[in-house]
Order: C-alpha cells, then structure tokens, then sequence
C-alpha cells in the first residue's frame, strides 16, 4: 500500500521532469531557429534587389564568399536563395538568368528550370521557402566584370524574384 504510494509519488515527479524538459526543449529550438535565421541573413551574400515580390533573406552562391563572384568558365555552379513567400506555398519557379556585361544580356543556362515538384529544388524553410538552381557558366562568356541578373517568376509569368549579383569571369 505505502510503496504503491511512493511509486506513483516517483511516476508524477517523472513525469513532471518530462514535461519541463518537454517545454525547454521547444523553446529551446525556437531559439535556435532564431538564431539560425539571424546567423543566414549575416551570412548571405549581398546583392542588388531589383524587385522581387517577395523578400529574399539569404543568397548563397558555391564557392563564392566576396563579391565580385568569381566565375570560371565551363563551371556549374549551384546557387540557392531563401525567400519569404507570405505563406503562398510556391511550388513552381521559372527562372531567367542573364549575364550582363556593358549592358549586353546573354541568357544562363539554368537546371533544373522550371523548378517545380519533380526535382526536389524547392523546400519549405524555418522562415519561407528555399530553392536551389544550377547555374552554367558557357565558355563563350567575355573573360570581364558584369553581373549575373537572377529573375524566377510563377506559372502566370508574374516576376517574383529578382536579384543582381556582380560577378566576374575566368579562364
Ligand atoms: C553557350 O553559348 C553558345 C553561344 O551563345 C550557345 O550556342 C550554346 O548553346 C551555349 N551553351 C549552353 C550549354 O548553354
């Protein structure tokens, strides 16, 4: 009878210590994605908004960590971009690249384009939605400083993204 008592005295203390721990656990990583998203947006790459409808947080783009970017030719670069899609659920991106160099526009070659369901380049992230593209730097391109002008739009052709990064290209 008195040790059932305790036992169950144990249980709820127990379960008490989990719950807490529950609690802290969830603040805990609600604080950690704060975090995370604060350490993203110190992190991106600067870049040159040229009217997105939705906000990007965060520009990354492979092995490039000052600007100008540089490119070499024949690469394939990934380039991934974090965006804040107002809670839409985007699930499609057709995206259109240009090179420009004094002010003469040469079309990327991106893939996968459009980015839709079937090739896993678009995700939910903890403050959006993130996407991912390949980008080709053809051997064609001038060996010079310009810049590469990134625009996604949706189904509809309605521009929602668009962001200028200056780049350079190399041998
Ligand atoms: C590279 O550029 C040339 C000339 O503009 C074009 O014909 C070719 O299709 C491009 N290659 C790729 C992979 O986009």
């Amino acid at each position: 009878m008195y040790g059932a008592f305790i036992m169950g005295y144990y249980l709820k203390i127990l379960l008490f210590i989990c719950a807490v721990q529950q609690i802290a656990g969830g603040t805990l990583k609600d604080t950690r994605d704060a975090v995370y998203n604060k350490y993203l947006s110190l992190r991106s790459l600067p870049f040159e908004d040229c009217g997105s409808l939705y906000q990007v947080s965060y520009l990354e783009i492979e092995s490039c960590t000052t600007l100008p970017c540089s490119m070499a030719r024949k690469a394939t670069i990934k380039v991934t971009v974090r965006f804040d899609d107002n809670g839409n659920g985007v699930s499609f991106l057709k995206h259109e690249v240009r090179w420009v160099f004094n002010y003469i526009k040469t079309t990327a070659a991106i893939t996968p384009d459009p980015c839709d369901g079937d090739h896993g380049c678009i995700e939910s992230a903890s403050d959006g939605k993130a996407y991912w593209a390949n980008v080709y730097v053809n051997e064609t391109l001038p060996v010079m400083k310009g810049s590469m002008l990134w625009e996604s739009k949706d189904a509809n052709d309605q521009n929602l993204i668009c962001f200028q990064v200056p780049v350079v290209i190399t041998v």
